[in-house]
């Protein structure tokens, strides 16, 4: 079905409750329904956003189009948590009401000041030819939970030399002031971001661009940019849309990545670093976004999707979840990511298993699942390669694999099930030199995250498989491996 505009961009006032409903019917008709991640009721989520650590409880929202699995008129969802894990669905968070955010309240971030939580977004708006102009909002939470926006936006005007893709304000405090980073193209269609400083989170001042040293020419939009410090490095994210697929890097339509140096120079908008990684190595993953906690953690969640692909599950009224949250390190000056410790109150009934496969392919009893966490170390492999089998039907199997010849860590899901986005192909794989390979792996209905040796890569993919490929297994080629392998039911 083609959506038009006027689909698009009717607001929920014009929706009746019985169109919501049928909409719901459709959505839990679908097989393919998480279990531990968040996802939207009906319709399409993208970004996270607002994602904030306040008053004992973390808040995280979404990108939300209610009416379907398409790109709309976006609204922030709001879920909150007090553990990271356990999830709780608050309602609407911020809805486009005015002249300012008319077409959309696009992404942005949230920070605590005096006391209040604060969110600075995108209002997206269009005029009666279509032009875009966007606005960066401001509004704040109630004790309620209830959002209000200020009267008039806090940056109305786009900066000389760039285009109207300029947005997702991402805020952080220095000392007294505080500071936004904001995604923008410049005029020759080139990806850049800027940087605006303010005392009131009102008031902001236009600082210039960051420099950085990726080059006049990285992509030609640069979207969700992030900075934070970590370890006394200074961590610039962003998302950046038009890179080329090179060797293994770069696979997917659009990329998100980061680049880790020195504490960036305020003084001169500078930050100097070393070479942009991609922050995963799968499929589905775009438009991060990260926070800090009370803890002094630094965690990242991201949208396990991506722009202008179609999905299985849209024809059931919906798309897409979150990632699980990361807590992220430096290592090397590199990220590393892990699953928060949190995590493992969702651990329930444990089974385990030690073995010895060689040129061999083993089943493993009371393993089968579509809802679980397992962890797979592989130890003393003389192997060309070896992996685990997850997902395995009569025809289906999605397969991690370590091919030690070539020291490439691989995910490939060309027999999962139901395909989709084959045009960007079908495996991806990451060069890794290690002795020990290690998996732990968090498998939902339709989502596969894998943490290879303990974060310093991770793999993420959307996997569409029958409800009966529900079998694990193990194999090494032209050779053998140990394996131990631990698997947990998720409560
Ligand atoms: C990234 C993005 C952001 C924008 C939002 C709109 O996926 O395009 O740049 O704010 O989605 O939903």
């Amino acid at each position: 079905m083609e959506w038009t505009k006027e689909q698009r961009y009717r607001t929920m006032e014009e929706v009746s409750e019985e169109e919501i409903q049928g909409l719901a019917k459709l959505v839990n008709q679908c097989p393919w329904r998480q279990s531990f991640h968040i996802q939207p009721e009906t319709g399409l989520l993208n970004d996270p956003n607002g994602f904030s650590y306040y008053k004992g409880e973390y808040h995280l929202f979404y990108q939300w189009f209610p009416l379907g699995p398409v790109h709309g008129l976006k609204h922030w969802y709001h879920t909150k948590s007090k553990d990271l894990v356990h999830w709780e669905n608050v309602g609407m968070g911020i809805k486009p009401s005015n002249e300012f955010d008319s077409h959309g309240a696009y992404s942005g971030s949230g920070i605590e000041h005096d006391g209040k939580l604060y969110f600075m977004y995108t209002g997206n708006t269009r005029d009666e030819n279509w032009n875009r102009h966007p606005y960066q909002c401001l509004a704040v939470m109630s004790r309620d939970y209830s959002i209000s926006k200020m009267d008039a936006p806090v940056i109305a005007d786009v900066p000389r030399g760039y285009t109207d893709h300029f947005r997702d304000p991402k805020i952080w405090k220095n000392g007294d002031l505080f500071y936004a980073v904001i995604g923008a193209q410049r005029e020759n269609e080139t990806g850049t971001v800027v940087l605006f400083q303010s005392r009131d989170l009102k008031d902001w001042k236009f600082m210039g661009e960051l420099k950085t040293g990726l080059g006049e020419e990285f992509g030609y939009m640069w979207e969700c940019p992030d900075y934070f410090e970590l370890a006394g490095q200074g961590v610039f994210l962003f998302s950046p849309q038009g890179l080329k697929a090179e060797g293994d890097s770069y696979q997917n339509i659009y990329q998100s990545g980061y680049v880790v140096g020195s504490p960036i120079d305020l003084e001169h908008n500078e930050l100097k670093h070393g070479a942009f990684h991609e922050l995963d190595q799968g499929f589905d993953f775009y438009a991060p976004q990260t926070t800090v906690d009370h803890q002094g953690r630094r965690i990242l969640v991201g949208w396990m999707g991506l722009p202008e692909i179609d999905y299985p599950t849209d024809r059931n009224g919906w798309a897409h979840c979150l990632t699980l949250p990361r807590e992220l390190k430096i290592k090397g000056g590199k990220l590393v990511q892990q699953p928060v410790p949190e995590q493992k109150l969702l651990r329930g009934r444990k089974v385990e298993t030690i073995k010895s496969v060689e040129n061999e392919n083993v089943r493993l009893d009371h393993f089968e699942g579509d809802v679980y966490e397992l962890l797979a170390e592989f130890s003393d492999s003389t192997a060309e390669e070896f992996g685990l089998e997850l997902r395995v039907g009569e025809t289906e199997k999605t397969v991690i694999k370590y091919d030690a010849a070539a020291k490439k860590v691989v995910f490939d899901r060309t027999r999962s099930g139901e395909s989709f986005a084959e045009e960007y192909g079908t495996i991806r794989k990451c060069t890794l030199e290690a002795e020990k390979i290690s998996f732990q792996i968090f498998v939902d209905v339709s989502s596969v995250e894998v943490f290879v040796n303990d974060g310093v890569e991770v793999f993420t993919g959307r996997i569409f498989p029958g409800i009966a490929s529900n079998g694990v297994r193990v194999f090494a080629r032209g050779g053998q491996t140990n394996v131990k392998v631990v698997r947990w039911d998720i409560k």
